[in-house]
């Protein structure tokens, strides 16, 4: 077991990428906590219902742009646990548009939630790990970090910033034996690409070598990793997982 009596919490869990990473987790013997909005609990509760494993993770209302939602989960998280090993910072939206037209509000809300959700909670959970001197925080970015697209000016602007202050973070956290990596997917088959156009999506699959896009467990492979002591010497990195789509670019 290679996440046995660790503990960790996953923000966005409650559905796509973070799911799948909490399920893998559990497998691999972790205490599991779901951090998601509280709308997101029902659909939690169906898959629960159908996997006795997953119905082992502990559910807790939490939102990522709020610093005192994000607060009361660490506090939370405190008052159960002697320690958190692991946070995945997964919690994010895609929602654009062509730059000239999107509006201000569903610009910035997108960096609210992708990218200053992202510091909200790493700030919490290094404060912890700090005390602890120990601890691995995998911020989730994308391959949009690296590449344009377009309609995505927000998204876009919000993963390269989760790359970037991956690493700041990290450069902090060293010291304190915290690690502090990010993974950039490609796109992957989850919830957050229901709406797209069948034309687009065929589109999308065209720009991945392997001919396909992403599932959400082989992402949730590659976040073990980094949470796991196997990536004990791992730290500020961003491991990308992309089927090819980014080897491939020009
Ligand atoms: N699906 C892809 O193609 C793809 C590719 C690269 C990166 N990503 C990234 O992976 C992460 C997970 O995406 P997904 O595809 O699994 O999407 P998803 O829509 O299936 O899951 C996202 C989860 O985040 C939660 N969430 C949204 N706003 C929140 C908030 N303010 N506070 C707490 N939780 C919130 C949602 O309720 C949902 O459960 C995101 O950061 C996304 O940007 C996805």
């Amino acid at each position: 077991m290679r996440m046995a009596n660790k503990n960790v919490v996953v923000t966005g869990g409650a559905s796509g990428i973070g799911l799948a990473t909490a399920r893998r987790c559990l497998e691999e013997g972790a205490r599991v906590v779901i951090a998601d909005l509280a709308a997101a609990e029902d659909s939690l509760k169906a898959a629960q219902a159908a996997d006795p494993l997953l119905n082992t993770a502990r559910f807790i209302a939490a939102d990522v742009t709020s610093a005192d939602s994000v607060d009361a989960l660490f506090r939370e998280l405190a008052a159960t646990w002697n320690a958190v090993h692991g946070v995945f910072n997964n919690a994010g939206i895609a929602r654009g548009g062509p730059a000239v037209d999107v509006r201000d509000e569903d610009y910035l809300r997108v960096l609210d939630v992708n990218l200053h959700g992202v510091f909200r909670v790493a700030k919490a959970a290094m404060r912890a790990m700090f005390a602890q001197g120990h601890g691995s925080i995998v911020n989730c970015a994308s391959v949009l970090a690296s590449s344009g697209r377009p309609g995505a000016s927000a998204y876009c602007a919000s993963k390269g910033g989760v790359v970037n202050l991956t690493r700041a973070l990290a450069m902090e956290a060293a010291p304190f034996q915290v690690r502090i990596n990010s993974v950039s997917p490609g796109f992957v088959d989850t919830p957050l690409l229901a709406a797209m156009p069948d034309d687009r999506r065929q589109a999308l699959l065209r720009l991945h070598p392997m001919g396909r896009l992403g599932r959400d467990r082989e992402i949730a492979h590659a976040v073990l990793f980094l949470l796991s002591d196997e990536a004990s010497f791992v730290t500020g990195s961003n491991l990308v997982v992309d089927g090819g789509y980014s080897a491939g670019k020009e």
